[in-house]
């Protein structure tokens, strides 16, 4: 698979909003180059960052009012891609435009169509409204990773891995938890269900008891979304009048593929609790970028290994059962 091997006809996440602000933001995805600006109206644009006079990236260019102007020779282009100053010719070579992309933003993030235009459906672009509802809290990050964007799906798609890779952070996942996965058309969904477990540090700093029940529903939208839904019960004494009370956390996770071999994993860990405390968040910020670079360093490592020689073999198992449904939808995809 070349950069052309990727599902092309899909919303990725090319950015989160606050990284476009000022200067144009260069971005390599699905092998393209891509540079992000906001025009006058504040509007974000998204153009190939690749000028047609001598292929010099626009993003090292200057912003010009709705225009982003190439910093070589100074050929200028509008939010369309058409290019509208064009400096030593007598008037604007006919053939002198960059792509544009279409981008749209929402929940935090920059979204960008990469395939076909009229096919740019805004309405499929996935739920991550707890990034910016005002009822949850929100951290998050974009993580570059020199590995295949599979790699960190799977990674997502099976928690089995917490109790080894995360020993030292966040700590055992149940293994014994059972799991059910169904697959449709466009998603891949996970249930995993623990019943009377230890009640993770930050739910016990909420006022939790020791014990809890714990629901984690793992989505995988086809191609690069996974979404992780984590439902935390308390579980009360016999006999207690209380009402047990539970608590959310949704991470929302994207990785744009960037090369074959790199992808940019933007993450975000959303909660319905202690919304307003900075402390808090301060936490899940700190915890999850360090459980994260544990994943990162095995992904990479993994990705070296794979390099040496695609085709050793490998065993599937049980628990690989969700990251072996995804592969198969992005497959799909890549066939029609
Ligand atoms: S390379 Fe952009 S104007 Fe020459
Ligand atoms: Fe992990």
């Amino acid at each position: 698979m070349d950069g052309r091997g990727f599902v092309r006809d899909a919303w990725y996440v090319g950015a989160e909003s606050g990284e476009v602000q000022g200067a144009p933001l260069p971005r390599i995805l699905l092998g393209d180059p891509v540079v992000f600006y906001r025009a006058a109206d504040g509007r974000a644009v998204a153009l190939e960052d690749r000028c047609c006079h001598k292929r010099a990236p626009l993003s090292l260019g200057r912003i010009e009012g709705d225009c982003l102007a190439c910093g070589y020779h100074g050929f200028a282009f509008d939010p369309s891609g058409a290019c509208v100053r064009a400096p030593g010719a007598p008037g604007i070579p006919e053939r002198a435009r960059v792509h544009s992309y279409p981008v749209i933003e929402r929940h935090r993030y920059l979204w960008i169509w990469m395939g076909d235009p009229a096919k740019a459906d805004p309405g499929a672009i996935p739920d991550f409204h707890t990034n910016d509802d005002p009822d949850w809290a929100r951290t998050g990050a974009c993580l570059p990773v020199a590995g295949n964007y599979l790699l960190m799906i799977e990674n997502l798609l099976d928690l089995s891995h917490v109790g080894f890779v995360h020993a030292g952070t966040i700590g055992s996942d149940d293994t014994s938890a059972s799991i059910v996965w169904e697959s449709e058309q466009h998603r891949v969904v996970g249930v995993r269900a623990s019943t009377d477990i230890d009640t993770p540090p930050h739910n016990r700093r909420q006022g939790f008891g020791p014990r809890c029940d714990q629901t984690k529903v793992m989505t995988f939208l086809a191609c690069s979304h996974i979404t992780i839904d984590i439902t935390t019960r308390e579980r009360l004494p016999a006999g207690s009048s209380q009402a047990a009370r539970q608590m959310h956390i949704m991470l929302l996770n994207s990785i744009t593929p960037e090369t074959e071999g790199r992808c940019h994993y933007f993450w975000s860990s959303t909660r319905d609790f202690a919304v307003d405390d900075a402390a808090v968040t301060e936490f899940f910020h700190a915890m999850t970028v360090r459980a994260f670079d544990e994943d990162r360093v095995m992904i990479e490592a993994q990705q070296r290994i794979i390099d040496l020689d695609p085709s050793a073999p490998t065993v599937t198992v049980l628990g690989d059962l969700g990251g072996v449904q995804a592969r198969r939808l992005v497959s799909a995809r890549l066939e029609r």
